[in-house]
């Protein structure tokens, strides 16, 4: 009997029978990569950049049409770094397709000659380098992105959390990079990022160059409307039944956010007989189960929190959504020292996006962090 796997998909591939809405987004993406323009989205941790754009690049008119490289560059530091890793996506996006193309793209990389291994099985070149063997970033990915502009067919060039290159030490790489992306005429790219301020800064502020470069999408919540069908409706399918208004619960108490309620069901789905029910108990176990396995993760954001930001944080998930922090009386309340250090306190928090304001309202912006502030700590 083949094994089918949980509907509700929390790591890797999303099954496109799997992936859950996205339709208007999706179809935009589309539109603008189609349509000659490049695209930013961004959204909060977790809420879908990259399996959308995963989602996207496997559609067949993309698929069939386009040439696509992904790199997510959160953890580069250094234009090398980042040159090293688009060199490395291209190779072995190239390779599987065709040697002939994958040899070829190496050899344009004369930066590089002679540096690159060989498999001793297959004989094909590996692109197994030092980073230090990248002498001269700048010329190296000159040098590739000469190979993407002669590329038999067009490119899209997707970069998840690019907010990272503005952190890059070197000087005018978001110049440099502007420059090279405004040249191409065959490829497009698709700018994810997490760090909303600063990635509206780097493309609505007119003093930095990647200024207006660029179509804008936020991504938001799946809305319940979706998802709420999505969830019973897989439920359904595998012979369990889940009622509406629990998913709708789960929905509001996380607000929406993908991974969070993507990992409830999961973990729900799992624990539910076939032919059973799934819940309240089942449901409450689940998100039990992920406050715990945070455990260590949200101790460790806490230790890097100094104490005053710290009360303010503990005040507000204890509120849940807290209105009028600079009131004497939500002061006292939570025996906080004056309005004044409670500004600042609230703007640092704030500014590391541990804190959401809407309307004058805060809340703690992780929903699964507030929920283990509250259950674990206070
Ligand atoms: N449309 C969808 N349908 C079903 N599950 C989804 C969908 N979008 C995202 N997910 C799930 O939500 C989680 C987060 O998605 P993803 O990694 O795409 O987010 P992200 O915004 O790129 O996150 P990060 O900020 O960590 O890069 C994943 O576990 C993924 O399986
Ligand atoms: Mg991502």
């Amino acid at each position: 009997m083949v094994r089918m796997p949980n509907p509700f998909v929390v790591t890797g591939k999303i099954a496109p029978e799997y992936f859950c809405d996205r339709a208007a987004e999706s179809a935009r993406l589309l539109k603008s990569v189609t349509n000659g323009n490049n695209l930013v989205i961004i959204s909060p941790r977790r809420m879908g950049k990259t399996g959308l754009i995963r989602f996207c690049c496997d559609k067949p008119e993309i698929s069939r049409e386009y040439y696509t490289f992904f790199i997510d560059i959160l953890h580069t530091s250094s234009l090398r770094e980042f040159t090293y890793l688009l060199g490395k996506e291209i190779y072995e996006t190239l390779l599987p397709r065709s040697r002939k193309m994958a040899r070829a793209f190496l050899q344009t990389l004369r930066s590089l000659s002679g540096k690159f291994g060989f498999d001793p099985l297959s004989n094909l070149p590996v692109f197994s380098l030092e980073l230090g063997d990248i002498e001269r970033p700048e010329y190296t990915l000159d040098e590739i992105f000469r190979y993407l502009a002669g590329a038999d067919k067009p490119c899209i060039v997707a970069v998840d959390e690019f907010q990272q290159v503005a952190k890059y030490p070197e000087k005018n790489i978001e110049a440099l990079l502007r420059t090279h992306i405004q040249r191409q005429d065959n490829s497009r790219f698709i700018f994810a990022g997490s760090e909303r301020h600063m990635m509206q800064e780097m493309f609505l502020s007119a003093a930095r160059p990647f200024y207006h470069s660029a179509d804008i999408m936020e991504l938001k919540a799946i809305p319940l409307e979706v998802y709420v069908p999505f969830v019973v409706g897989h439920f359904g399918k595998r012979g369990r039944r889940v009622d509406g208004a629990l998913v709708e619960r789960v929905y509001t108490l996380f607000r929406g956010h993908t991974y969070y309620i993507q990992r409830a069901f999961n973990a729900a789905f799992a624990d539910t007989p076939e032919g059973g029910d799934c819940t309240e108990e089942i449901v409450q176990g689940a998100i039990d189960g992920m406050v715990v396995s945070n455990d260590v993760i949200f101790r460790e954001i806490l230790s890097n929190i100094p104490e005053k930001q710290k009360e303010l944080l503990y005040a507000i998930a204890r509120e849940g959504e807290a209105g009028g922090i600079t009131s004497a009386d939500f002061i006292r309340r939570h025996s906080l020292a004056s309005a004044s250090s409670v500004q600042s306190a609230a703007k640092k928090l704030l500014d590391k996006d541990l804190i959401t304001e809407d309307g004058k309202v805060y809340s703690v912006t992780d929903k699964l962090f507030g929920m283990w502030i509250k259950t674990v700590l206070l």
